[in-house]
Parts: structure tokens; C-alpha cells; sequence
């Protein structure tokens, strides 16, 4: 895992644009992997800044959904597949058959999971765009679970389900996620994790100081054999010496 700090946001934005967009147009047809929440959104309005200036075609691109509150779908606003679509899928005019992403109010969570695993192991990731929880938490992968996953449920942790209440715009009792798992994640051909804010510096001393470890999820990027890239701006390196 290579660190690089940015001194702001925009050029940290600007650069993971700028791979994405290489990525794409040296493979048009690359499947991409996107968390959602606050930290890929600047990413993602450089996309479609991209896109509506036509210089990146992205209409060949595959899109695997990162991961899911269990119990809600796309119209509740705060989930992921409401973010997704209406912050990124939309605005970048991708169709229907160029999505495959969780859905938390499916009836049979057990026939998309095994969908969804067998697309990732079809197709692979080629770039997969992250953020970290308060807690280290990776997609939905929280502190102390077997790293060695597919696709799969998750019990969530008391912060998860604190830190999540800022997504939704009512109380919502939440219990489980769903997710990729690490075996899934790990072999993305080239990942950016991204922590911005001074609300981040703290768990991004946690990850540069420890050792791959599954009690701190973003940890174990740095068990990546392929390009794996971790973005912090100025105040989310405020702890590092
Ligand atoms: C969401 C996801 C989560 C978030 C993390 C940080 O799809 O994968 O792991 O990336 O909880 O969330 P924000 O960016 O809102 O601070």
C-alpha cells in the first residue's frame, strides 16, 4: 500500500479522477467498484464532469456494488443504492445492464450474493474506489471478521451503527449489512482507499502504524499485491510524525 498525501482535497480529487479516467480508457470495458457516503463524492462529480465533457467514455464500464444496508432500498434516501444512482449512476447515464449492485430489501439475499460473487470472479475489479469508517470498517466488512470472504452478511458494530444516522433523514434501526468481503477486494487490480478530514486523522495514524490486521479492516490493503493506493489530504495526515 503506497501513501501519498495531498495538500488539499481538489488535487486529491484530481488525481484519483485522473486514474480512473486512464483506467477506463485503456479499458473500456473495466469493472469498477465504488463505496458510497461522503468521501468518493467529490470523486464522482469529477467523473461526471468527465463525462459530460465527453473526453471519457464510460458506456462500456461495468459497475459492482460495494455494499448495503440491510432492510432499506433505493427509495430510501441514505442508502447506498439511493446514493449511487442519484449522486453517480444517473448524472453518468450508465444503463441498467451496466449495474449489478446489493439490494437490502431483497427477498433472497442468498441468490444475490451468489450472483454477485460470481460476476466478481467472472469479471474481476479492475478499480475499486474505498473510504474508512470511524472504525477502520472496509465497505461493510467491520473490525474482527474473518478477512477471508466473498460476499457476505454482517452483524454491524455499535459505530457503525452510530456514524450511519448521518446518511438517513430519520431514525432508522439498522442491524445488518451486506458487503464483498476482503478475498474479493484484496484482488482489485488497482485500489484507491481515500480519507479526508480531520475527523479521519485518527484512524489514518491506527492503519499507518499497525500491522495488516483484521480488528482494523483498511489495514489489511496493505496485504494488496496490485497497485493499492491510499489518498489522505493535510488534515487527515494531522497525526502522522
Ligand atoms: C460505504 C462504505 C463505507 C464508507 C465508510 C466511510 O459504501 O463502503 O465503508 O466508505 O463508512 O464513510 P464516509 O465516506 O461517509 O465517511
Amino acid at each position: 500500500m503506497q501513501l501519498i498525501q495531498f495538500t488539499g482535497t481538489s488535487n486529491l480529487t484530481e488525481k484519483a479522477v485522473e486514474l480512473i479516467c486512464q483506467i477506463v480508457k485503456e479499458k473500456p470495458d473495466a469493472t469498477l467498484c465504488f463505496a458510497c457516503g461522503e468521501t468518493p463524492r467529490p470523486v464522482m462529480n469529477g467523473l461526471i464532469q468527465c463525462h459530460e465533457k465527453g473526453s471519457v467514455d464510460f458506456s462500456r464500464v461495468t459497475l459492482i456494488g460495494l455494499d448495503e444496508w440491510i432492510g432499506v432500498g433505493r427509495e430510501t434516501k441514505g442508502s447506498c443504492a439511493q446514493m449511487l444512482y442519484d449522486d453517480f449512476f444517473t448524472p453518468m447515464g450508465f444503463k441498467e445492464d451496466q449495474i449489478t449492485i446489493f439490494n437490502g430489501l431483497s427477498a433472497n439475499l442468498s441468490d444475490d450474493i451468489e450472483k454477485i460473487n460470481d460476476l466478481v470472479e467472472k469479471k474481476g475489479i479492475d478499480f475499486l474506489l474505498l473510504g474508512i469508517g470511524m472504525n477502520g470498517h472496509i465497505g461493510l466488512n467491520e473490525p474482527g471478521e474473518d478477512p477471508n470472504q466473498n460476499a457476505h452478511l454482517v452483524n454491524l458494530s455499535a459505530t457503525t451503527k452510530k456514524v450511519m444516522s448521518k446518511y438517513f433523514s430519520e431514525e432508522i434501526a439498522i442491524e445488518k449489512g451486506i458487503t464483498l468481503g476482503f478475498s474479493q477486494l484484496l484482488n482489485a487490480k488497482t485500489i484507491i482507499m481515500i480519507a479526508t478530514g480531520e475527523r479521519k486523522a485518527k484512524i489514518v495514524k491506527q492503519i499507518i502504524e499497525q500491522k495488516p490486521n483484521p480488528q482494523l479492516p483498511a489495514s489489511l490493503l496493505k496485504l494488496s499485491k496490485n497497485e493499492s493506493l491510499f489518498f489522505i489530504d493535510k488534515e487527515a495526515a494531522s497525526l502522522l510524525d
